[in-house]
């Protein structure tokens, strides 16, 4: 079939299914979804119950505009409020993809500096690391190059500050070094010009589960309340457990003032993704005209039945502390088997978010060449031993190998993620 994906990269890979952790291929075989799609996954593959529930509202409720209140509606914003969110996200809007969601708190934000009559205050910093969506103003905002690429031309300016980056951080203060770069960037776009700042607690796989040092996000929060900037958390990746915490955020002592969580919202059985606000924020938009639009298959009342389902069975299984733990277990195998390998770099990440950063000089850091295509190399390895990993990076920060899986996994599967990646190591490189 040449006419999907729109841009053919070579041989289809075909699925016939999902069961659990594992995807069964046409031809038969299976591969253990260590990447849970696109770090999407949490509970599984194939839960009879939540295509019980998408089938009751698909038959039940159909199609309902966004800002109606269906039974599935209901159930999921009842059980967001009361399990899930921290007290001070009381705003809920829904959104499909990541995307939609980022684009639409940038949009929350500006509108609500525009609402308290101060219309200047309506720019987005972003960081040099990250990815927030496909859109025009989402590409726009985040530090992907390799996704910017034909489209540079098109794109507003956003301002944007450096990516927390430990492990090749100039200089042994890394915390004053990103705040003071942060501190750079308003100063040069001046306060009153800026709205919000955008970033991922843990960075997804733009950055291949960066994790900043501690104070870092401390120190941000007090940048922002001393200039009136809004924190956006872009969750869509790390939200609802994947970091081993319900929020990534939670891994700190601070709170956004603007949250977006998708992918594991409906564990991929729907598209959903979640804005999630304060009432400081959303009360003076309500005074005003303005629209907070809704998209036209937003809340769909079968994506809502899904996550609703999705969140009774993670708490049920305590599958949040089983990321943690997991993780744990996890991050300790990868260290005893590739922490002295010449061309690993560093293992990171929290939770069930980590990331192998390989490359070809382990003292200087120094990566292998764009044209050595090592990423897709090892993705395509570790896939002929029965693993999927992600390929994580911008095209500039490139060959890390992003470890996503659902929070089921169990040791054997551990086992099988850390000799699918050796293998694929020595075998490559
Ligand atoms: C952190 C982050 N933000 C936003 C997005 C965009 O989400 P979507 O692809 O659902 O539009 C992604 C997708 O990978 C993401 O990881």
């Amino acid at each position: 079939m040449s006419n999907y994906p729109f841009l053919s990269f070579g041989r289809p890979v075909s699925v016939r299914r999902g069961e659990g952790a594992y995807l069964v291929m046409d031809d038969g075989r299976r591969i253990l979804d260590a990447a849970g799609g696109a770090i999407v996954t949490n509970i599984g593959h194939g839960r009879a119950e939540v295509a019980a529930a998408v089938a009751k509202a698909t038959e039940e409720e159909g199609y309902v505009v966004p800002p109606w209140h269906t039974p599935s509606r209901v159930r999921l914003v009842e059980r967001l409020v009361a399990d899930w969110l921290p007290e001070h996200l009381t705003r809920i809007h829904l959104a499909c993809g990541g995307s939609e969601g980022v684009e639409s708190a940038m949009k929350i934000a500006i509108q609500h500096f525009a609402a308290v009559g101060r219309p200047e205050k309506c720019r987005i910093v972003g960081r040099s690391i990250s990815y927030h969506g496909t859109t025009l103003a989402t590409t726009a905002v985040g530090g992907h190059a390799a996704r910017k690429k034909g489209l540079l031309q098109a794109l507003q300016h956003y301002p944007s500050t450096p990516t927390p980056y430990p492990l090749r951080c100039p200089g042994n203060d890394p915390v004053g070094y990103y705040l003071e770069a942060f501190e750079d960037t308003i100063e040069a776009e001046g306060p009153d010009m800026i709205a919000a700042f955008v970033g991922e607690p843990i960075v997804g796989a733009s950055g291949g589960a960066l994790v900043p040092p501690d104070g870092y996000w401390e120190g941000i929060r007090e940048i922002c309340d001393r200039h009136e900037i809004l924190l956006i958390a872009d969750e869509v990746m790390t939200g609802f457990g994947r970091t081993g915490t319900t929020f990534g955020y939670q891994h700190w002592s601070f709170a956004p003032d603007l949250l977006v969580a998708g992918k594991g919202l409906a564990g991929g059985y729907a598209p959903l993704t979640g804005v999630f606000a304060t009432d400081a924020i959303a009360a003076p938009i309500g005074e005003t005209d303005f629209n907070v639009m809704f998209h036209t298959f937003a809340a769909h009342p079968a994506a809502c039945a899904a996550a609703d389902k999705v969140l009774e069975i993670m708490a049920r299984e305590r599958l949040i502390e089983r990321a943690a733990a997991t993780g744990e277990r996890l991050m300790t195998a990868l260290r005893d088997a590739l922490g002295e390998h010449p061309n690993v770099a560093e293992v990171r990440g929290r939770g069930l978010l980590q990331g192998v950063e390989i490359v070809a000089d382990r003292e200087t850091l120094e990566r292998f060449p764009v044209e050595a295509n090592v990423t897709s190399r090892l993705v395509m390895e570790c896939l002929e031993r029965g693993v999927f990993l992600y390929g994580g990076g911008t095209g500039e920060v490139r060959d890390i190998m992003v470890i996503g899986p659902p929070f089921t996994i169990d040791d054997d599967d551990i086992d099988r993620i850390v000799s699918a990646l050796s293998g694929a190591l020595d075998a490559v490189l």
